[in-house]
């Protein structure tokens, strides 16, 4: 399975997703692969410092921000149980691609009105190629601050775009940012209660009954 997080803005955590969902997958025994789509590669980055931090879990990623990714990508899929595509921002080749590539494609985005406007872009994109092929995608919050308050608003305003938005989110913390910094994932912490990754794992389950559905 092909899972893309895909977003043409900049900041709007896909990378912070794409990292974090490798990991729990790979924590419940799946073959991962992360495959980072952004010419910043900045995925894989991350796990080359993860490699020298935890060199005994490490996660596979190759860097290919090319437009032939959905052809490049088919020689992997049979070696893994999932791919994960850490989509670049702004570039329309490389989002085309990346979509065609995905089985499932997963938007993160910020609760706020631009980032909501800005999802246009791949929202159509994703219309496009739908007429080639059947993409499930869905949106799914992050950096979430004041649940309650703003949630029925967002969620209206996604409505509009016709893809689902998932129960689970992503809540603003530090620890989603600094735990990137060391190639470590939330779920590398001795915490009793650790609710970053509490909040990964709802995504990673309800995207894996989106899957189990195709
Ligand atoms: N839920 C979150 N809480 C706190 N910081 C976050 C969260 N999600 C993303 N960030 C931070 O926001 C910045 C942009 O996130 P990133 O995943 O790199 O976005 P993208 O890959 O879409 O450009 C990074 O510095 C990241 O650490
Ligand atoms: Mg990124």
């Amino acid at each position: 399975m092909i899972i893309g997080i895909l977003n043409q803005k900049g900041g709007a955590g896909k990378t912070t997703l794409s990292i974090n969902l490798a990991v729990a997958l790979k924590r419940a025994d799946q073959r991962v692969l992360l495959l980072d789509a952004d010419p910043q590669g900045s995925a894989l980055d991350w796990s080359v410092a993860r490699q020298q931090a935890l060199p005994d879990d490490t996660i596979e990623c190759f860097h290919i921000p090319e437009s032939d990714l959905h052809k490049r990508i088919e020689k992997y899929r049979s070696d893994y149980d999932y791919i994960i595509i850490d989509g670049a921002p702004r570039v329309t080749d490389l989002a085309r691609s990346a979509i065609i590539a995905s089985d499932i494609i997963v938007i993160p985005v910020q609760p706020s009105a631009f980032d909501i406007w800005a999802t246009e872009e791949i929202v159509d994109l994703i219309a496009e190629a739908n007429q080639l092929k059947n993409i499930q995608a869905c949106f799914v919050l992050n950096r979430v601050t004041k649940r309650a308050a703003i949630s029925k608003k967002v969620a209206d305003a996604l409505s509009s775009h016709q893809l689902p938005l998932l129960n689970s989110q992503l809540s603003q913390r530090v620890r989603f940012a600094e735990s990137a910094l060391d190639g470590l994932s939330v779920f590398d912490y001795p915490d009793k209660r650790n609710f970053a990754a509490d909040e990964i794992t709802a995504i990673k389950n309800e995207l894996l009954e989106l899957g189990a559905s195709l």
